[in-house]
């Protein structure tokens, strides 16, 4: 048995598991592009509705991360202010999660007053608590912007590995966290220019203090990624520093102390507490204004987050220090740090027009769950993966098309047209027993996989329930049974419309519209389950209307068509008109 499995238990105290699902908040600069989708929201997605299919009480969270340094560069960029801005791209945003179903049960904004007064009060505590000191900063400043140079907009060569092109804030080559004074040949990234170095006073996060038992938490997540807990525990071991949390900026949350009225947070401060104001806002949106307290303070909730590789470092040691200085806030159960999804052998780039970009997905007139099928198979669980056209077009053709969307069509179309629609319960010979036997020995596969968030091996499990039911059709072949043995072609039908509803619901987290039109179809409740959906035998079934083709091959022209469309980014000020 692995750490991971160990690490699955059978349920909390109160009876049912509960579980907050929580994706790293999008800076709300610029519009997403698939990576983005790739690297948190689907598969945070993906494992929030295998929960709700469990019956786990689940949350799913997130929202815009709309403060500090981002937001006001942007703004100066595109000449408009930091709040229109905002406002614009927020809603860009939420439209494209909810055009690939990202079934968020919130999605918040950093700039809404809850935030501010959750930030606020989490910090006055722990503050109080004494693990904030004040201090001396030298940050770089340009003066052709007029504006501090916090963080990510200063750039320069890597002092651990020597990159040259190593972001303030961190270096995107070797993850080391960094403060601006650190690299080498500092220059401002809005304009190139060389930035000046001026005091100012600021707030640390008292982080060595922090380091024992921050050590000791990370050691015992032994069912965390091997990648995870190696990248956390070689930052320890190299010795945790205090990390400023305040900025010389505008736009972001006013710190609440004498002395230090005219600063804000730092973006990376406030934004992972976004995870606790988005919990509260689903809690007042719902009519339910404590129950948010039941996901953060509920040491029997399971917390998950997930995210890109850069963020690593920020949730497996900044934010659980932030909580364990707070204290009685739930720390992450598990941080699903993902790789980078790369586009035809190169990173993907918004200025070099180089990639897919999701404003233009939404644009493309194909289904969701087309893209959400192959999006699926890219999720870089383990390693950095690729898009690639050829790629997408066989594994939708030969496997969504022709195993999944084939199978279903086929049997529900002959229930349909032979049947009418009536498929009585049958008693099972010894085949289909063995074929039930391998249905559920697959489901088995998908469930484990979801439990421990390997969702690419969970699809594969759910491929294969699909080719097992081609196969038993191909063999038997009820097109020739019907003429010879109606009973026995009753029977297979029965067994193949068994399948399509293991399908609808083993399905139903990776491709919801696919997995609603089958639910349908075989008139199953509306609120599926992943346990009472997998039995293989069901009642009798009448099908309601007539079944609909669930998805069609792509031909090069269609693929010809996709790639023109998807592969132009949009320029940000088309926003503005
Ligand atoms: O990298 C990013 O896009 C950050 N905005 C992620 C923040 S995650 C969390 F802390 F909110
Ligand atoms: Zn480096």
């Amino acid at each position: 048995m692995s750490n991971r499995e160990r690490a699955t238990p059978s349920g909390g105290a109160h009876g049912k598991r509960r579980v907050l699902v929580c994706c790293a908040l999008p800076y709300t600069n610029a519009v997403p592009h698939v990576g983005n989708i790739v690297g948190s929201h689907l598969p945070a997605d993906i494992f929030a509705r295998y929960c709700r299919l469990k019956g786990y009480e689940t949350v799913f969270v997130g929202g815009a991360d709309e403060n500090g340094t981002p937001t006001e560069v942007a703004a100066i960029e595109l000449k408009v202010t930091p709040k229109r801005l905002t406002d614009v791209f927020y809603a860009v945003h939420k439209s494209i999660y909810d055009w690939f179903e990202i079934s968020y049960d919130n999605f918040s904004r950093t700039s809404l007053p809850v935030h501010h007064k959750t930030t606020q009060e989490l910090f006055l505590k722990i503050y109080e608590k004494g693990y904030v000191t004040k201090g001396v900063m030298r940050l770089p400043y340009c003066e052709n912007d007029k504006l501090f140079l916090a963080d990510r907009y200063v750039v320069g060569k890597c002092p651990v590995c020597g990159y040259d092109f190593a972001r303030g804030d961190q270096c995107e080559n070797c993850a080391t966290l960094l403060e601006p004074e650190q690299l080498i040949d500092p220059k401002c990234k809005i304009d190139g220019s060389v930035p000046v170095f001026r005091d100012s006073d600021n707030l640390f996060l008292e982080l060595e203090k922090l380091q024992p038992e921050l050590e000791a938490w990370i050691s015992g997540q032994r069912h965390w990624r091997k990648q995870v807990s190696s990248l956390a525990l070689a930052w320890i071991k190299e010795g945790l520093r205090r990390r400023s949390i305040t900025r010389d900026l505008k736009w972001g949350v006013p710190v609440p102390l004498e002395g230090f009225e005219d600063k804000i947070f730092y973006v990376w401060f406030d934004a992972p507490i976004g995870y606790i104001s988005s919990t509260k806002e689903w809690a007042e949106r719902t009519g339910q204004p404590e129950r948010w307290k039941d996901f953060w303070m509920d040491p029997e909730t399971r917390v998950y987050n997930f995210l890109g590789k850069d963020n690593i470092p920020f949730h497996t040691i900044f934010w659980p220090g932030m909580l364990m200085a707070n204290g009685g806030l739930n720390l992450p159960y598990d941080v699903v740090g993902l790789q980078y999804c790369n586009y035809e052998g190169d990173k993907i780039s918004k200025s070099r027009n180089w990639g897919i970009f999701c404003e233009k997905v939404v644009e493309s007139g194909l289904d969701p769950d087309i893209w959400r099928y192959y999006l699926t198979y890219l999720i870089p669980e383990t390693k950095d993966s690729e898009f690639k056209w050829d790629d997408f077009q066989s594994r939708v053709n030969n496997e969504l098309v022709a195993a999944i969307g084939n199978f279903v069509h086929r049997t529900l179309t002959f229930a349909s047209n032979f049947l009418e629609g009536a498929v009585r319960k049958m008693e099972l010979a010894p085949d289909d027993r063995r074929l039930e036997e391998d249905v559920k020995r697959h489901a088995a596969e998908a469930d484990q996989a979801l439990q421990e968030a390997r969702l690419k091996d969970a699809l594969r499990s759910v491929l294969q329930i699909a080719t097992l039911g081609n196969e038993y059709f191909q063999k038997n072949q009820p097109w020739a049974l019907i003429k010879t043995d109606r009973d026995a072609c009753a029977r297979v039908i029965y067994c193949c419309v068994g399948i399509c509803g293991v399908l609808a619901v083993a399905m139903a987290p990776f491709l919801p519209g696919a997995s609603r039109k089958v639910a349908r179809t075989l008139g199953m409740a509306d609120a599926l389950s992943w346990e009472g959906g997998l039995s293989f035998s069901l009642p009798d079934v009448r099908l309601s209307g007539k079944p609909e083709i669930l998805f069609k091959k792509i031909d090069d022209a269609e693929v010809a068509r996709l790639r023109a469309t998807v592969t132009r980014s949009s320029e940000p000020a088309e926003f503005f008109r």
